[in-house]
């Protein structure tokens, strides 16, 4: 992360929420698949879901996109579609669905806000923001990606019912989340139990930065439901 004015920041748009885009240089396969495999799976930002009408997940800020890879493995009757500016990050994730001979991945390799609001109403089921960068410095905390507008945002693209999971291993950062989640009134919290948000949920896939174990405090996961729109 960085203190430097954001680069590539929009002139009305959101501040950037994402620190180094590139960091170490990447290896020739991997290059290979950028070229060839990526230009096949990337989001088409016009039409982000077309030819689809199956149920559809969204994966904000997949680093390397080993949790995105296996969710993507476990549910091929799923399309998941992932967002991520990162360079490395999606240049390993290419690899995965290489390997792992994914179908039903999708990459949008840029800002995830962009993708979502090229999303239509309703057609996602499920959200993952999974550790996201933390921004620990209250004067830095207004880039956190976890924001009224995107959380309105991701209420107006998953369907009724749908789920958004957000984890994360800083205390500051789980409660800033709950406080504006809950505020918004559109997702419902159904954890009653401290167990509900401090054992990772069954279907969890460990994450590369989750292992790194940075932040202060041990992972916290919260799984909201997105509230039926009011009559
Ligand atoms: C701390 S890393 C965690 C990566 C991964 N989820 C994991 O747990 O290993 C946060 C990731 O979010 C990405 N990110 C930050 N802002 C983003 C945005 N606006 N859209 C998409 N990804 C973003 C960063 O580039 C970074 O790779």
């Amino acid at each position: 992360m960085t203190d430097d004015p954001p680069i590539g920041q929009k002139p009305f748009g959101p501040l950037r929420s994402y620190g180094r885009i590139k960091s170490r240089p990447i290896k020739a396969r991997q290059a290979g698949l950028m070229e060839t495999l990526l230009p096949q799976i990337a989001v088409d930002l016009a039409a982000p879901l077309a030819g689809w009408s199956g149920p559809a997940w969204l994966e904000i800020g997949f680093g390397g996109g080993e949790h995105m890879a296996a969710q993507a493995g476990r549910a091929p009757e799923v399309r998941i579609l992932g967002a991520e500016p990162f360079v490395n990050g999606v240049a390993s994730a290419v690899r995965h669905v290489e390997e792992q001979e994914l179908a039903n991945v999708r990459i949008h390799h840029g800002d995830a806000r962009d993708l979502v609001a090229a999303l239509p109403d309703a057609a996602i089921e499920r959200v993952f923001i999974l550790f996201p960068d933390p921004w620990p410095k209250a004067r830095h905390h207004k880039r956190r990606i976890v924001q009224p507008e995107l959380l309105a945002e991701l209420a107006r693209v998953l369907r009724p019912g749908g789920r958004l999971r957000f984890a994360t291993d800083w205390a500051d950062y789980a409660d800033w989340t709950l406080e504006r989640v809950l505020r918004s009134g559109l997702f419902d919290w159904p954890a009653d139990r401290a167990d509900d948000w401090r054992s990772p949920p069954a279907d969890h896939v460990t994450t590369r930065y989750e292992q790194k174990q940075l932040g202060d405090c041990a992972p916290v996961f919260l799984d909201f439901v997105k509230r039926p729109a009011l009559k």
